[in-house]
């Protein structure tokens, strides 16, 4: 019989959404072998790092995390205990025969398209322990497979579900053939691939079944979804959007992050028929200068930026606006630069990521003559930051007085008080009872604090 002696597994999560999915997902991986979650790194006999490589510093990040984790399994085998640790995720996937060769502590390397093979690394992992510290060397698992990962991968239980959150991320596509000059993504998750429509379908029924009000969808190229149905014909994400409204329960979709060049009809008519289809989207342009665009291989001008974004917003009146922007891209000068805060203010954005160009080895990119100055960098990073920080601040506050549907999802940060989201995907604290909880409620926004939005409950106010 198989005796299972319950053990402890603490994730660390660096980076995109992604991962914070793909961690849930190792974690029901590993509970039917009798892995239960801790938040507690010193209790855990398993430590995953589920890393991030897409900007600067990645590797080194996770080498001196296993420098503490190192001291850690010391200290745990002085005492008679054990540790375990594992690297996962994208740095894995670039590195993992560094990693296995630098760090002889780690167990096991694996990159993001090895995870439903992890207790099967694991058990392997666990015989090693027995070898000669001479001999050990980490079990690496860095091959993208053949079958369906997804397929292979457990699903949690509906209490660990919505021990969750009423939110949830779906992972629906993976990996990009887009190849931007500047990314790593189509290195470490490789080529694109969609989920078929079945199983997308399936685990949002699941999801929904077990509470979850809120899903969004993800992919490093989540618009270029092209998942097959029952007949072996590609489902679009806008075609997506429509079967996902039928399920019961299921009360708000967003989706994240696209790329404007399959920003298709499709889904632009799902943002107009659609409410349940969150009026926010988050739509990277990286720069607003032709050139640059061009050197980053974004296959669009600014101009055809704009226009979608018109056409967008004709569809969807309320939309609101997220991107990304990179500045010191090889051979950016002021005026490319003075470009993109044109193309910033013409779009108008509710938020924004911003970054300095970090140079990823192996990417075109790193090749380019022209590398920026980083004190350059520096100060175009704070001028872009200062505009869109501008604009988040006016978008909070042309949202006061307005009445908002607020999904309630959790106690707030006083006493007597509850948080949730609005369909901005601003946070907004109200005064409130806990019963509120879990359902989406109408709140009138009374005012902004950073970053965050004040509301009263509109019933509330009516009596
Ligand atoms: N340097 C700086 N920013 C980058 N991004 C991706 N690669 C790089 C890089 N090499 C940013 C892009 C992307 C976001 C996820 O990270 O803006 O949209
Ligand atoms: Fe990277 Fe460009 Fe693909 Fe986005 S679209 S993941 S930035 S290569």
């Amino acid at each position: 019989m198989n005796q299972l002696q319950p053990k402890k597994l603490y994730i660390k999560t660096y980076g995109c959404q992604m991962n914070v999915y793909d961690s849930d997902r190792m974690a029901d991986a590993l509970a039917p072998h009798g892995y239960m979650p801790t938040q507690e790194i010193a209790d855990a006999d398993l430590v995953l790092l589920n890393t991030c490589h897409i900007r600067e510093k990645a590797s080194e990040k996770v080498f001196s995390e296993l420098g503490r984790l190192k001291e850690l399994q010391t200290e745990k085998r002085a005492t008679g205990g054990d540790l375990m640790i594992g690297v996962a995720g994208c740095v894995a996937q670039a590195e993992g025969e560094e990693i296995a060769r630098r760090a002889p502590m780690v167990d096991m390397v694996f990159g993001p398209q090895a995870y439903h093979r992890l207790p099967d690394m694991l058990a392997k992992a666990e015989a090693n322990r027995h070898m000669h510290p001479a001999l050990k060397r980490a079990v690496v698992d860095t091959d993208f497979p053949e079958e369906d990962k997804f397929a292979h991968l457990p699903a949690a239980r509906k209490d660990v579900t919505i021990s969750r959150g009423l939110t949830a991320f779906l992972t629906v596509q993976e990996g990009c053939d887009k190849f931007c000059s500047f990314c790593v993504v189509p290195y470490t998750r490789g080529a694109e691939v969609s989920r078929p429509v079945a199983q997308v379908l399936e685990e949002a029924r699941r999801l929904a079944d077990a509470g979850v009000k809120e899903i969004t969808l993800l992919g490093q190229n989540v618009n270029a979804y092209h998942g097959e149905d029952a007949s072996g014909r590609a489902v679009g994400l806008g075609e997506l959007a429509y079967l996902l409204a039928e399920i019961p329960g299921l009360e708000r979709l967003r989706y994240t992050t696209s790329h404007p060049r399959d920003m298709d009809e499709g889904l632009i008519a799902a943002h107009r028929d659609l409410p349940f289809l969150m009026p926010y989207l988050h739509l990277p342009v990286q720069s607003g200068s032709d050139r640059i665009l061009k050197a980053m291989n974004r296959k669009h001008t600014a101009a055809e930026y704009l226009r979608l974004v018109e056409r967008i917003k004709t569809a969807r009146p309320d939309m609101a606006m997220s991107g990304d922007f990179i500045v010191g891209f090889p051979g950016e000068t002021d005026s490319d630069f003075e470009d993109t805060l044109t193309i910033i203010r013409e779009t108008g954005y509710a938020s924004a990521y911003s970054f300095k160009y970090s140079t990823r080895p192996g990417t075109p990119g790193a090749n380019l003559p022209d590398q920026v100055e980083e004190a350059v960098k520096t100060e175009r990073l704070a001028r872009l930051q200062e505009l869109v920080n501008q604009q988040t601040t006016d978008f909070h506050a042309s949202c006061v007085g307005k009445t908002l549907p607020v999904l309630i999802e959790r106690k707030g940060r006083m006493p007597g008080q509850v948080g949730g989201r609005s369909p901005y995907l601003q946070a907004v604290h109200l005064e409130g009872s806990t019963d509120l909880i879990g359902a989406i409620h109408e709140v009138e926004i009374i005012g902004t604090s950073t970053n965050s939005l004040v509301g009263r409950l509109r019933q509330a106010a009516a009596a």
